[in-house]
């Protein structure tokens, strides 16, 4: 479990910090609800039965986001490139976070820990219970999103995608321009 959690944790040094992106994800956060019906629609056409049924049991503000993702990696790509593996991919992204049983506030000191702990001592509380545990699997979500979707059947992108998209470009492990585009899509 070292090397997600690793990932996650020079992610966090490197770029995620206590800035812009994570005031803005903080506050769109607390606003309740999910996504507009008509997304709604759109996403039930691009995912898959299992698919579905993962992204149904994420909270209403992560579906907000995963919505958002999905549809400016879609802009940025054009219609053709963004298929469906792709929007999967965007979707579902962020799947490993179902399991943390964190919310916002929660969230928001688990990067704050992640990152004043470092990835070892975190690495650590991985199968702990309580608040510990929930901020090493919450810092782990990459990894648990990648198995979660293997086990859903999901295209090989969608897996690569939600395991590598915390880590630099070149261990990512997607096509470096898809990757770029993906990352640009994603706001957090
Ligand atoms: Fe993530
Ligand atoms: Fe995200």
């Amino acid at each position: 479990m070292r090397g997600p959690v690793l990932g996650a944790g020079r992610r966090l040094r490197g770029g995620w910090g206590i800035g812009w992106h994570l005031a803005r994800r903080f506050f769109g956060s607390l606003r309740p609800g999910g996504p507009r019906p008509a997304d709604v629609e759109w996403v039930q056409a691009v995912l898959s039965v299992a698919e579905l049924r993962l992204w149904e049991r994420l909270s209403g503000p992560d579906r907000r986001h995963s919505v958002e993702v999905a549809r400016e990696a879609q802009r940025l790509l054009g219609p053709e490139a963004a298929g469906r593996p792709v929007l999967a991919a965007a979707l579902l992204h962020d799947v490993g976070k179902l399991d943390a049983g964190l919310g916002t506030p929660g969230r928001v000191a688990a990067t704050v820990i992640g990152v004043a702990a470092g990835a070892g001592s975190v690495s650590r509380w991985t199968g702990k219970g309580g608040f510990r545990g929930r901020v090493a699997r919450y810092l782990q979500h990459p990894q648990r999103g990648a198995e979660l979707l293997a086990e859903a059947g999901s295209d090989p992108l969608a897996v690569a995608w939600a395991r590598g998209h915390h880590l630099p470009p070149e261990r990512c492990g997607i096509e470096p321009d898809l990757a770029a585009a993906l990352r640009a899509a994603d706001n957090d």
